[in-house]
């Protein structure tokens, strides 16, 4: 069976200072063994989350990662420097990178090439825009995302990898896609990587739903079939809504 995840993305926000009260207070409650819980916070405080979390059931990851292992690359960050400080997960292809930092289906590809080769598990985000949505165009662009991102990946590497359905409406507006529609895309992923690999390596995979995912409707949408878990922004930032999230069952 898929464990669920609820892993929390931090984007841009947290000193070391913050992150190190954020952490102790998520720490200070009971978290739920039955779900995988990772933190995705910023580079500047990766070092010390790891100390921080070492032990404990809170896994690290970080939001982004060059492809390449070494080399002139100002301003980035390789997966080799990630192994060295025991960071498990990695966020790929997030729509605000994506849309603000070039991210493309391509640098998308190769960085979830690269995570497998260093251990550490992808969580590819893919996610259509209000536009997109509205266009009645959504599916494809899905589908083509989801293809692109799993171009020349074996289904050895591919179950362990993770997905994120985010769509870009529904991320920090408030506005959380119905679980119906998050179900509805989620199910279109899994039938989309049985089309690339086989039923069974599409009933591994773990696919995630990403978008104002709050205490009241984690329940529901964890409810849903083809959901495996939450990738989460703003209420991540707040220990008791966190908790919250990862003890929906309770
Ligand atoms: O990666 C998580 C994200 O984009 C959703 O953000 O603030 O809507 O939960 P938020």
């Amino acid at each position: 069976m898929r464990k669920p995840i609820i892993a929390g993305n931090w984007k841009m926000n947290n000193t070391i200072k913050q992150g190190e009260s954020l952490v102790s207070d998520i720490l200070g409650k009971d978290l739920s063994r039955d779900v995988e819980v990772v933190i995705c916070v910023p580079f500047t405080f990766l070092d010390r989350a790891s100390k921080l979390v070492t032990g404990t059931q809170i896994k690290l990851g970080a939001q982004n990662m060059h492809w390449e292992e070494k080399g002139a690359y100002t301003g980035e960050i390789s997966p080799v420097m990630l192994n060295e400080i025991k960071v498990e997960y990695v966020i790929i292809g997030h729509s605000e990178r994506r849309q603000y930092f070039n991210e493309t289906d391509e640098t998308v590809n190769k960085k979830i090439k690269s995570a497998l080769t260093y251990n550490l598990t992808p969580i590819v985000c893919v996610g259509e825009s209000l536009e997109e949505r509205e266009n009645g165009k959504y599916k494809e662009l899905i589908e083509s995302q989801v293809t692109k991102a799993f171009e020349g990946i074996t289904k050895e590497d591919a179950v362990k990898t993770v997905i994120a359905y985010e769509p870009i409406w529904a991320i920090g507006t408030g506005k959380t896609a119905s679980s119906e529609q998050a179900e509805e895309i989620c199910a279109l992923i899994r039938s989309i990587l049985e089309k690339l690999y086989d039923a069974d390596t599409s009933q591994k995979i773990r696919v995630l739903y990403g978008g104002s995912v709050k205490p009241d409707n984690i329940k529901e949408l964890m409810n849903m079939e083809n959901i495996d878990g939450a990738l989460v922004g703003g209420a991540s930032l707040k220990a008791n809504d966190f908790v919250q999230l990862v003890n929906y069952k309770l």
